[in-house]
C-alpha cells in the first residue's frame, strides 16, 4: 500500500498551484460514476475536493477506484486542474478546481457509518454520541474545536502579555467551597481516605499569591456532580485567573480587555467599553434573574398596587403577607385563548408555580382573562400607572408571591417568552457585569447562613455594622447574551474577617481548621490582597459558535444523565478492584 505524503490540503487548493502535481489525503466524503469515470469528492480538516478517476490516466488501477466507497481512506497524487466553466460548483469553496488522478493507494476501508453524515442533524443525539468519533468529522463540529483552539490560543497569548504565568494545579485534591456535589476517588494507600477532584482550583490559586506568583491563570479541568443542563456538563473547563494587589477596577479591566479582542477576532464586534454594570439587587428587580438576556425588553413590573383592594382571597393574603405581583407585559400581542392555557401550564407543571394570571384588554379598555371578574373596571388605569406605556394591544402575565419566587419565576417565563415569540434581536451582543450580590442567603431547613459566592469572598466596606442578610459581597459575574460567563470577587486577606466570615456561616474553628487549615495558615504568613475570577470555557465557544448545546463544544461530552454513551462510563469495576481500594458496593 503505497503512501504518498500530503502536499497540499483539500481546502487550500489555490491559482498558483493549477498545473502542478499535488498529494492529498484523506475520507471520502461522497462519491460518483459517470460512464466509467469515477468522482470523488476528498474530505481532509480544512476542507473538500473534487478527485476525478479517469481510465484513461489510470490504465488497470481505475478496477481499484471502483472500490471506493464513503469514509475510505485515500492517498492520491495527481495534477490540479481547473474545471471547464460548465463543471464548476458554485456551492463548494474549492467548486473551480479538480484534481486529475494519476496514482493513489487505498489506506483503509470503512463499513457503512451508522448514520450518514450529511445527514447527522436528523439522527438522534444519542446514536451520535455513542460514535462521537463520526460525528466529529463533521464539518460543523471540526469548526468548533478549530474555534475552541483558537480562542484558547488568543486568551494564553494575552494573558502571558499582560504578566499571567500558567501554573497547572492537582486533579487529585480536597474539597473546594464552590458548593456542588464532589467527585471522590478513593485512597489504595490510606484507607477510607479520598481525593475531591476539585470542582474548581480555587485554594490553590489564593495559595499561589501566598507564594508570590501575582498573576496567575490556567485552563482548569473543573468537575461537579450536580444536575446538568444544556450550558452544564460535570466536567467542564474553566479559564481561572488570580491577581496579587488587585481591586475590581485592575480585574475588570484585564478581563474587558480580552473580551474586547475575543468579540473582535471572532465575531468582528465592537462593543462599548467599559462594560456597563449592575447592582444584583436592580437587575433581579427588572429581570427576575442574576444573567438576564437584555437583547430584549420585557421587564417586571411591581404591579401589587394594582391589586390592593382585591377581594380575591389568594391575592389578598400574599399582599398581606408582604408578597408582591409582578407583571411581564407583552407588547402589541394578542394571543389566543389555547396559547394562553398553554403558558399558564408551562409555568405551573414545568416551573412548578402556584398559579399565573393573564390579562388582555379591549380598545374600549374593558378587559378579559384568567380572573377578569374579579377585577375592578378601571383595571387598565390601575396597571397603566403600574406598566408604564401599556396600551390596551398588550397582554399581561401575572406572578402572585413572595418577592423571591415571584420574580424568579417571571424571570423563567421571560427567557421562554422571549425565545418562543422571537423578541431576541440576535445580532446584538449583550455584555456587562453584575455587582454587589448579597453576601449569605438564608436556608430555612438547615437554619443558617449560607455564602452566595464562597466563603472567602470578601464583603464590601461598612461590613462590621450591617446585618448579615444586608451584607453585600465583593463579587462579580460576568453575564454574556443571558449566560452567566464567569464568576469572581476580591477575596478576604484578613484572618479576623476571615474568622468572622466563617463565625456567621456556622463554620466552628475546628471545621475551618479541618477543611481549609492551609489557607488559614498561609494567611498568617504574608498575604496579599487579591481577586480573581474564573470563565466557563465552554460557554465563551458555545456563545461565539453561537450553538445552544455545550455538548457541541466538548470533544466527548457527557449525556444530561452524567454518562458516556461511547466508553460506556460510568461502569462497574472488578471485585479485585475493589479490594484493593477497601471498598465494598451495597446495592440500595
Ligand atoms: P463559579 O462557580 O462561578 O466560580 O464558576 C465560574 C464559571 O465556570 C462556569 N461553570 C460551568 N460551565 C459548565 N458546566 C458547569 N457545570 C459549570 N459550572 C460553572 C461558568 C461559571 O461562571 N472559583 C470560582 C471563581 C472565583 O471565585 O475566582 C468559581 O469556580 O461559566
Amino acid at each position: 500500500m503505497q503512501f504518498f505524503k500530503r502536499t497540499l490540503e483539500c481546502g487550500n487548493v489555490s491559482e498558483e498551484l493549477v498545473g502542478k502535481e499535488v498529494c492529498v489525503n484523506g475520507w471520502v466524503n461522497s462519491r460518483r460514476d459517470h460512464g466509467g469515470v469515477i468522482f470523488i469528492d476528498l474530505r481532509d480538516r480544512s476542507g473538500i475536493l473534487q478527485l476525478v478517476f479517469n481510465p484513461e490516466n489510470l490504465n488497470d488501477m481505475i478496477n481499484e477506484a471502483h472500490k471506493l466507497r464513503l469514509e475510505y481512506v485515500v492517498s492520491a497524487k495527481g495534477i490540479l486542474e481547473k474545471r471547464v466553466p460548465e463543471m464548476v460548483n458554485p456551492k463548494m469553496p474549492t467548486g473551480e478546481y479538480e484534481i486529475k488522478i494519476t496514482e493513489f493507494s487505498i489506506l483503509s476501508s470503512s463499513k457503512a457509518l451508522p448514520f450518514q453524515l450529511d445527514d447527522a442533524e436528523k439522527v438522534s443525539e444519542d446514536i451520535r454520541l455513542k460514535y462521537r468519533y463520526l460525528d466529529l468529522r463533521r464539518p460543523r463540529l471540526q469548526n468548533m474545536f478549530k474555534l475552541r483552539h483558537e480562542v484558547v490560543l488568543e486568551i494564553r497569548n494575552h494573558l502571558a502579555e499582560h504578566g499571567f504565568l500558567e501554573i497547572e494545579t492537582p486533579l487529585l485534591s480536597k474539597s473546594t467551597p464552590e458548593g456542588a456535589r464532589d467527585f471522590l476517588v478513593p485512597s489504595r494507600m490510606e484507607e477510607g481516605h479520598f481525593y475531591a477532584l476539585p470542582q474548581s482550583p480555587q485554594i490553590y490559586k489564593q495559595l499561589l499569591m501566598v507564594a508570590g506568583m501575582e498573576r496567575y491563570f490556567q485552563i482548569a479541568r473543573c468537575f461537579r456532580d450536580e444536575d446538568l443542563s444544556a450550558d452544564r456538563q460535570p466536567e467542564f473547563t474553566q479559564l481561572d485567573m488570580e491577581m496579587s494587589f488587585v481591586d475590581e477596577e485592575d480585574v475588570f479591566n484585564i478581563c474587558e480587555s480580552m473580551m474586547q479582542k475575543l468579540l473582535k477576532k471572532f465575531l468582528g464586534t465592537e462593543l462599548t467599553f467599559p462594560l456597563k454594570r449592575y447592582s444584583y439587587a436592580e437587575i433581579f428587580d427588572q429581570y427576575g434573574s442574576d444573567k438576564p438576556d437584555m437583547r430584549f425588553d420585557l421587564k417586571i413590573n411591581d404591579i401589587t398596587t394594582a391589586f390592593e383592594s382585591t377581594t380575591l382571597t389568594f391575592l389578598k393574603s400574599t399582599i398581606d403577607k408582604g408578597g408582591k405581583l409582578g407583571a411581564l407585559c407583552v407588547k402589541d400581542k394578542k394571543f389566543s385563548r389555547s396559547e394562553l392555557d398553554g403558558w399558564v401550564n408551562k409555568v405551573t407543571k414545568e416551573y412548578g408555580a402556584k398559579g399565573m394570571i393573564y390579562v388582555r384588554f379591549n380598545e374600549d379598555k374593558s378587559h378579559s382573562g384568567s380572573i377578569s371578574k374579579y377585577l375592578p373596571d378601571n383595571f387598565f388605569d390601575l396597571a397603566q400607572a403600574c406598566v408604564p406605556g401599556l396600551t390596551t394591544n398588550d397582554t399581561l402575565f401575572i406572578i402572585a408571591g413572595d418577592y423571591n419566587t415571584a420574580w424568579s419565576l417571571l424571570g423563567k417565563l421571560r427567557v421562554e417568552l422571549g425565545q418562543t415569540l422571537e423578541l431576541i434581536d440576535t445580532s446584538k451582543q449583550s455584555m456587562f457585569w453584575v455587582t454587589d450580590f448579597p453576601m449569605f442567603e438564608w436556608d430555612e431547613e438547615t437554619k443558617r447562613w449560607y455564602s452566595v459566592h464562597h466563603p472567602f469572598t470578601a464583603p464590601t466596606q461598612g461590613w462590621e455594622n450591617v446585618e448579615p442578610k444586608d451584607m453585600k459581597a465583593r463579587g462579580y459575574d460576568l453575564i454574556w447574551n443571558g449566560y452567566e460567563l464567569g464568576g469572581g470577587s476580591i477575596r478576604i486577606h484578613d484572618a479576623t474577617m476571615q474568622e468572622k466570615i466563617f463565625e456567621i456561616l456556622g463554620i466552628s474553628k475546628e471545621e475551618a481548621r479541618e477543611k481549609f487549615g492551609f489557607l488559614l495558615d498561609a494567611q498568617q504568613f504574608g498575604y496579599p490582597p487579591e481577586g480573581g475570577i474564573a470563565f466557563g470555557v465552554d460557554r465563551i465557544i458555545m456563545i461565539l459558535a453561537n450553538t445552544p448545546s455545550i455538548r457541541d463544544v466538548v470533544a466527548f461530552p457527557k449525556t444530561q444523565k452524567g454518562s458516556c454513551l461511547m466508553m460506556e462510563t460510568p461502569s462497574t469495576v472488578d471485585d479485585e478492584q475493589l479490594k484493593e481500594l477497601n471498598l465494598k458496593v451495597i446495592k440500595s
